[in-house]
């Protein structure tokens, strides 16, 4: 890591089985980016529990997404994967930024009033303050740029508007960071509800591909995509089922919807399903191969962990003491 770099900070919850939507909307784009900037990744694992978790599977998913990072071509010898709860940081900036943000905003976040609707039993203060913590995430790294998929601008946005308040008391304290949104596979919808994003807490299972699921699975499960009956191959909103399967094609072959509509004309349904599903295979494939070798190198992902979680600890904690001092906490006596 050099200093020159600008800094990228980006995390997935451990919760549910991750999604081709996480893939082609995050993940993808962390592996193009991270030559470029300097990178944390994290497994925020403190944002799971804004929901009821097992624990046992709850540590299990998350070790299992950390070594995902590493599986998808992020070096972790180059790039900070590391765990959110590792990082004692991320609690103490998120307490801080909580004084330094409205009810009125967060009760506006979609994500917010879509958890509570879902789990009317437990609308705790975690889930309602989850984009706080979030805010925290990303400023105590000093982040340029977060790659995200769209549904999370929201938090990207309050994230901006809790550090610009931030820096017209105390300062330039945070870096306003900016959101990076690739330009295909940022909202990658339900196979079976195109109206709907593909969601790892989607009760249907034939609505998502999972990144684990088997290539037969995954064939099945594009030949059996929700579509129209308009029969023609045309990028547009009215047919938000052939303009999805026309994403994940894009997205997953390197290729511009341009040239994917194109490469479909006068084609029928069959045919894209088919050929969506062969170019999801092959995306993930070597991905799930990877995945398995590195499973089983308990010592090497243990030795990632270990020197991740300090390294992330260094620099979240230069911020923290700087924040500290600014908001007039006492110094450390040495
Ligand atoms: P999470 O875990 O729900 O999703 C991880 C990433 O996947 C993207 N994504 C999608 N992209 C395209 N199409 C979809 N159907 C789709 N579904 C999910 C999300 O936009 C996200 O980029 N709050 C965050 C995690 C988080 C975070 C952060 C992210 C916590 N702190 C700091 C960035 C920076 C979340 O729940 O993502």
């Amino acid at each position: 890591m050099t200093n020159e770099k600008q800094i990228l900070f980006s995390g997935m919850q451990a919760t549910g089985s991750l999604t081709l939507g996480n893939y082609l909307g995050a993940l993808k784009n962390w592996v193009n980016l991270a030559d470029e900037y300097e990178c944390y990744y994290s497994v925020v694992d403190m944002h799971s529990i804004t929901i009821r978790q097992d624990p046992a599977v709850l540590r299990k998913r998350a070790r299992a997404l950390l070594t995902l990072y590493i599986a998808a071509g992020i070096d972790p010898e180059k790039n900070c994967i590391y765990y959110q709860s590792h990082v004692s940081g991320h609690a103490e900036l998120a307490w801080i930024l909580n004084c330094f943000t409205y009810m009125g905003e967060l009760s506006r976040m979609t994500q917010f009033k879509d958890k509570s609707a879902k789990h009317t039993d437990n609308i705790n203060a975690g889930l309602f303050t989850y984009p706080v913590l979030m805010a925290a995430d990303i400023l105590l790294y000093q982040a340029n740029v977060v790659p995200v998929g769209i549904d999370q601008m929201q938090h990207l946005e309050i994230t901006r508007d809790i550090a610009q308040r931030f820096n017209s008391i105390y300062g330039d304290v945070f870096t306003i960071p900016e959101a990076y949104i690739g330009k295909v596979g940022a909202k990658i919808m339900s196979l079976q509800d195109p109206a709907r994003k593909m969601s790892k807490s989607d009760e249907n299972p034939n609505a998502s591909i999972y990144l684990m699921d088997d290539p037969d699975s995954i064939r099945r499960k594009c030949k059996r995509a929700v579509t129209d009956s308009e029969g023609v191959i045309l990028y547009r909103d009215e047919q938000p089922g052939v303009k999805n399967l026309l994403d994940i094609y894009s997205a997953c072959t390197g290729k511009s919807v341009d040239e994917s509509v194109k490469e479909f004309d006068g084609c029928g349904y069959g045919q894209l399903k088919e050929a969506v599903g062969e170019a999801v295979v092959s995306v993930l494939q070597p991905l799930q191969t990877r995945f398995k070798e590195l499973e089983k190198d308990k010592a090497y992902i243990d030795g990632i962990i270990r020197a991740n979680a300090e390294k992330a600890a260094y620099t979240a904690n230069k911020t923290l003491r700087k924040v500290q001092k600014k908001v007039g906490f006492p110094e450390r006596i040495r």
